[in-house]
């Protein structure tokens, strides 16, 4: 399976920083050669899709989105929609981000309805799924992600399963530089790709505290296709050495 490698900028750099950054990324990527088997997708704050977009315009890095609405258009104050998204050049969106989640009350059921919409407009879906530290020292870490998959692709046709892929985000791991034990992260991993049928075809990224350092561990896994990656994304030689890893672990 394809490598995949997602920098999630979150809430940070405005436009011409944004820009900059994108173009420092792109440099990099060209003169890695990554070839047909590495993914590579940024995803900016909605108010830099357009210039990052310019900045990515001949490249092989995909334009993704952080969020978006299920319904196509209407009075939903402060959303963005999947067409509104494919019209600034996005290929990608992160479903279900444990921020979304924590701090914006993102149910499983929305993770669903967003996910039936990116399907249908034919967005390469990030869904990301997994626990909190409490959740973890209960030893329920792998029940807890089953069920936001399971939830997730509710209704979902199964043939349609391959065209999406899960990030596991331990909580706790995300922006705490304790990124989780590599054999855990399999154990969790193996388990998402064994909950429902189809789910053999999907990638499956690890993401949490991600670093050139450690990323190598997580490629090695069986089940693990890539990385979703947060802080390191914001500086281009480690998200670029990001890619370099990935690029030399892919198949074939
Ligand atoms: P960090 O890589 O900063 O831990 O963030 C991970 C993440 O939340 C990516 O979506």
């Amino acid at each position: 399976m394809k490598r995949l490698v997602a920098g999630n900028w979150k809430m940070h750099e405005t436009t011409r920083a944004a820009q900059r950054l994108a173009s420092s990324i792109v440099a990099s990527v060209r003169e890695l050669d990554i070839g047909p088997n590495v993914q590579v997708a940024i995803a900016p704050p909605f108010t830099a899709l357009a210039a990052v977009g310019a900045a990515l315009a001949g490249s092989p890095v995909l334009l993704g989105a952080q969020n978006m609405h299920w319904e196509d258009d209407g009075a939903f104050t402060g959303e963005i929609s999947a067409p509104m998204l494919i019209d600034l050049g996005v290929r990608c969106v992160i479903l279900g981000h444990s921020e979304r989640r924590r701090y914006f009350g993102e149910s499983d059921a929305y993770v669903n309805a967003k996910l039936r919409a990116a399907l249908a407009h034919g967005l390469l879906a990030i869904v990301a799924v997994g626990e909190t530290n409490e959740e973890h020292d209960a030893g329920i870490a792998g029940e807890r992600v089953v069920a936001q998959t399971r939830a997730a692709f509710d209704g979902i046709a199964r043939e349609r399963l391959p065209e999406v892929a899960i990030a596991y985000e331990p909580i706790w791991a995300i922006g705490s530089g304790r990124n989780c034990d590599p054999d855990e992260a399999e154990r969790v991993m193996s388990t998402i790709r064994s909950s429902m049928p189809g789910l053999e075809g999907s990638p499956i990224l690890y993401g949490g505290s991600i670093k050139p350092e450690n990323f190598g561990a997580y490629l090695a896994l069986p089940n693990c296709n890539g990385g979703l990656i947060g802080g390191a994304s914001l500086d281009a030689g480690a998200f670029a050495e990001l890619v370099r890893l990935a690029r030399d672990t892919a198949p074939g």
